[in-house]
């Protein structure tokens, strides 16, 4: 079974390309062939952290139809089962895919042969980037435990979470629902946007369950990286409960990533982090985290439920 995770956040700088490359190290350590795809276009960074400084294929070969398949922009790494498509060479226009190269590209990897695939999706709220989240349930968001951090983390899940909405709708209805909610909700504290599959239901009630069962099946991921003793170990949990409060959206706290010099030392040197400090709290937070989520993956294929999403695209 393929498992897709998209992984990304609202800030640069927050640590998703460390992430996914550490991810990718140990979900392919333990025998599992993964793909990672580097899909921040305009920021894309991952094979510097694989160590493949340059890429001889990338993803907008794909892209620019220099190659027929996605299949043939593939790259073995130096860890056994890990691959990666890197987006090293993308010229100035992949940064700004039109709609129906990105399902071109969304399609194309659900196609690939690979138990795990994790997409480098970048920082921001752009269609760019909010558009790889529909490709799967299974979104993980990456944020420091900095408030300004958080705060463009719930803007991105607050984006994604809308524009999936949008997609179900004709832009007539949408956006008289959207007006609808606002008067709504204009004196409350709720976000206006929670209201918006509830005034779906009342109006066209088969539309509206459609996107209620849409919505449970969302089971997104929250990691906290850079985390410093002064932090609050549990302010995942408090974003989580407050992601559920305001959009309706489960999300799981995964766990936090504590701080380390050594992961500097790791990215200059170009080694796998977690190759070469296994030993460290960092590391053994990336494990228990990656070992969670791969909890909820089996769980899910067990009830059949992990599917990805590109029909509705
Ligand atoms: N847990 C951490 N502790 C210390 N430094 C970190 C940690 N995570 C990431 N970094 C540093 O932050 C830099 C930026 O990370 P990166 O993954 O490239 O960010 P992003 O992809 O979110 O823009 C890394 O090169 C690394 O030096
Ligand atoms: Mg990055």
């Amino acid at each position: 079974m393929q498992h897709i995770w998209p992984i990304g956040g609202g800030k640069g700088g927050s640590g998703k390309s460390f992430l996914v490359s550490n991810l990718g190290v140990w979900l392919a350590m333990q025998g599992k062939k993964t793909l990672m795809v580097d899909v921040d276009l305009g920021a894309a960074n991952l094979h510097t952290l694989v160590n493949i400084p340059y890429p001889e294929k990338c993803l907008s070969d794909f892209i620019n139809k220099k190659v027929d398949t996605l299949d043939e922009t593939i790259i073995e790494t130096s860890t056994d089962n890990l691959y990666l498509i890197s987006g090293a060479n993308n010229n100035l226009d992949a940064s700004n895919l039109v709609y129906s190269q990105k399902i071109r590209v969304l399609r194309a990897i659900t196609k690939l042969p690979y138990e795990y695939i994790l997409l480098d999706v970048g920082a921001g709220t752009s269609f760019n980037t909010i558009d790889f989240y529909m490709i799967s349930d299974y979104g993980v968001f990456v944020s420091t435990p900095e408030p300004t951090s958080i705060e463009n983390v719930y803007r991105l899940i607050r984006s994604v979470y809308f524009r999936k909405i949008r997609q179900m709708l004709n832009q007539q209805d949408f956006k008289s629902i959207i007006e609808q909610a606002g008067v709504l909700c204009k004196e409350s504290s709720i976000d206006y946007l929670s209201a918006i599959p509830f005034l779906i239901k009342d109006r066209e009630p088969e539309t509206g369950k459609i996107i209620e069962l849409m919505l449970q099946n969302i089971q997104y991921r929250l990691v906290l990286n850079q985390h410093r003793k002064r932090d609050n170990p549990n302010l995942g949990f408090l974003m989580c409960k407050m992601v559920k409060k305001y959009l309706g959206i489960k999300m799981e706290f995964v766990g936090n990533i504590h701080f380390d010099e050594r992961i500097h030392d790791a990215v200059r040197k170009k080694v796998s982090f977690i190759s070469r400090y296994p030993y460290t709290q960092a590391a053994s937070d990336i494990r228990e985290l990656c070992n969670k989520m791969l909890l909820i993956s089996s769980q899910d294929s067990i009830a059949g439920d992990e599917h990805v999403q590109v029909h509705h695209l």
